[in-house]
């Protein structure tokens, strides 16, 4: 493993007005899927709009090693993929790097092939809890050959010459968990069915029926989710057209809200409703979001954003939001540092197990930058300081998360002193743009 890192910082002071019009890059979510799906279909996909960021890349090197042909011409992403069931094993661990949805994802896909597949990953992502995907997996028939304390990477994985169809109830909201479960019945006889209790991001259903995967949904009477997916059925390769990250989005989006007199568009955000709680929440605080033209694009909503400075109001974020926002607890809670009163944010027990301990890294960063919190097991109060007067001064710990550090920069835009990151590197996992895009809308950060 050759991870070798230099941390570098970056510093955000309060600027003046942001205005502008921006596009955010491609969904990573979407983007991991395209290239793992393109991979695994007959024939070729062609892919516009990838984020080009090193988690995504990644999961391209990953499905290369495994047989895909994979390839950039012109700004399109060229996918040939090997055919559902015909994965080659690959001849070396696949690296991850920092990206959970890359090497979970994957778990499911080759965790029913007859064959070895080695994961490796960085600091961050070895920490990271694997059991979760790991316990279904293994009722499927896979088997941990090794893997270090509590089913972390490095670790490697042996399928069963046939894999056993189940039925899994999934324990907790992970649309990861989700995803592997159904990847892996891609290469499983029978019908493999999830049970989702609370819905999360369904880019993985909605994805797999549309490269041809026959696979239903249906809805219980307590409102659970309970997917179907054939297994062993052929897969066509689709042109896809990746809309903008709504989870990248919400760094200007919550900028040009904090910074006064701002007013912004960002272009293309999706506006799946599995992944549009931060809008909802915000729009409760008093921000000014205006949805302009909303439409179709790839099978999927997405619009542009109006954002204008807004004075916020604190509010109670009702927990049942929290998978349709999951990744943007960081950058609400520094807008919730902006508000008047009190920010009451729950169910909040995921963010323990991001690329960080996101719940302990948001508390520490808004205490070293003098916002009035509270951190709880599973919660986060955060008490507003509308004007920003008195925040800022502090350096925050990014422990290799992107979004932690993305945050944090943001803050500085607003807070009456600057706001250092300990580390900008990681931006480049899933925003390569970022630093650009904010300094073509007047944020200052050096
Ligand atoms: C993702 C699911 C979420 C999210 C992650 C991407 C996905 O994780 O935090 O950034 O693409 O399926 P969990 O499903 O583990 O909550």
């Amino acid at each position: 493993m050759t991870h070798h890192h230099s941390p570098r910082p970056a510093t955000a002071r309060r600027s003046e007005a942001l205005s502008g019009t921006a596009r955010v890059p491609g969904d990573k979510s979407i983007s991991h899927r395209s290239l793992m799906f393109g991979g695994l279909a007959s024939g070729q996909s062609r892919i516009t709009g990838l984020l080009e960021g090193e988690d995504v890349l990644r999961t391209g090197e990953a499905m290369k090693a495994m047989g895909a042909r994979i390839e950039r011409r012109e700004g399109e992403w060229i996918v040939d993929g090997v055919g559902n069931g015909c994965l080659l094993e690959a001849e070396t661990p696949l690296d991850f790097g920092n990206a959970g949805t890359g090497a979970r994802l994957t778990m499911g896909l080759v965790g029913t092939y007859d064959m070895k597949t080695s994961f490796v990953g960085d600091a961050s992502l070895s920490s990271r809890p694997m059991g979760r995907v790991l316990a279904p997996l293994r009722e499927m028939g896979t088997q941990v050959l090794d893997a270090a304390p509590g089913d972390r990477l490095p670790l490697t994985l042996a399928g069963p010459k046939h894999a056993a169809p189940i039925s899994y109830r999934v324990p907790m909201a992970s649309a990861q968990v989700k995803s592997a479960v159904l990847i892996a019945g891609l290469n499983t006889p029978g019908v493999t069915t999830v049970i989702e209790p609370i819905p999360t991001r369904d880019h993985t259903e909605k994805m797999l029926a549309g490269f041809g995967a026959a696979l239903e949904v249906e809805i219980d009477a307590e409102g659970a989710r309970h997917i179907r997916i054939q297994g062993q059925t052929r897969l066509s390769g689709r042109d896809i057209a990746v809309p903008g990250d709504p989870s990248s989005a919400a760094f200007p989006l919550v900028a040009a809200l904090i910074v006064p007199g701002s007013d912004i568009v960002i272009e293309n955000a999706l506006m799946n409703p599995t992944r549009t709680g931060l809008i909802e929440t915000l729009v409760e605080m008093g921000g000014s979001i205006e949805i302009l033209n909303p439409r179709k694009a790839g099978g999927e909503d997405v619009a542009d954003l109006r954002v204008r400075a807004s004075g916020l109001r604190g509010v109670t974020v009702p927990p049942g939001r929290a998978p349709s926002m999951i990744d943007e607890y960081p950058v609400l809670a520094v807008a919730a540092a902006f508000a008047e009163g009190e920010t009451v944010m729950d169910g909040l027990e995921e963010l323990r197990v991001k690329e960080s301990d996101r719940l302990a890294a948001v508390a520490r960063g808004l205490a070293a930058n003098g916002v009035d919190c509270t951190e709880g097991e599973a919660s986060l109060v955060v008490r507003g300081r509308p004007g920003g007067r008195g925040l800022g001064g502090g350096t925050v710990a990014t422990h290799l998360d992107h979004r932690i550090a993305m945050s944090f920069l943001v803050m500085g835009l607003a807070a009456e002193r600057p706001v250092t990151v300990d580390d900008r590197t990681m931006v480049a996992t899933s925003f390569p743009e970022f630093f650009g895009l904010m300094a073509s809308l007047g944020a200052r950060i050096e």
